[in-house]
């Protein structure tokens, strides 16, 4: 039985102060992981919310593999992983993105997706869309139509939902912290 409502959802995510540096509250996902009825109830509501039909979802790496995986599965689309660079073996393209907490650089395989594939994106959380934003940027230079892009969790004042609708994104996110 997986029925768990969005309260429920939220309620299941933990939050670590001052991880990985003073000042940042962590909202630890790991929590809701362990929990058969929270995880499947997630990826059942991420299903709902999908905008009709999908060739791939894309997840980044670490923690958005997990709900790609999933999501993919019940969706009955491929899954399409970007991943931190110098990852993956064949021939990519990289984009370099700025997080709440530090600097890092995303790749997917050039190869992988065909032209006008509609793409849902997909993470466990979005801060300040800095990850998110660059991974659009990756799946149109790719060719890809970005359909949506889901969240589990949404931390609203740092913005980045908002700049990822600006960049002309559907965004979806089951819960929100500010
Ligand atoms: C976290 C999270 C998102 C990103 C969101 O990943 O899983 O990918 O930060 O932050 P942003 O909206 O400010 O870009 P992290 O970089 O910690 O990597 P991990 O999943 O490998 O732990
Ligand atoms: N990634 C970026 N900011 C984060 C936060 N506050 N909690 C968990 N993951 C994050």
């Amino acid at each position: 039985a997986a029925n768990a409502d969005n309260a429920d959802l939220k309620a299941l995510i933990r939050t670590i102060p001052d991880f990985p540096k003073p000042g940042i509250q962590f909202r630890d996902v790991t929590t809701l992981l362990l929990d058969r009825c929270g995880f499947s109830s997630c990826v059942g509501r991420m299903a709902a919310a999908a905008p009709g039909p999908v060739d791939l979802v894309a997840g980044v790496e670490a923690r958005g593999f997990l709900f790609a995986g999933a999501l993919a599965d019940r969706l009955n689309a491929g899954v399409l992983l970007i991943r931190k660079d110098g990852k993956l073996p064949g021939a990519t393209i990289a984009e370099d993105y700025a997080l709440e907490y530090g600097q890092d650089r995303i790749a997917m395989h050039a190869d992988a997706c065909a032209p006008d594939a509609r793409v849902l994106l997909v993470d466990d959380l979005i801060a300040t869309g800095g990850t998110a934003r660059a991974a659009v940027r990756l799946l149109r230079k790719a060719g890809a139509r970005v359909v949506q892009a889901q969240f589990l969790v949404d931390l609203p004042e740092l913005g980045g939902a908002d700049a990822l609708r600006k960049d002309g994104v559907d965004v979806h996110a089951l819960v929100a912290f500010e």
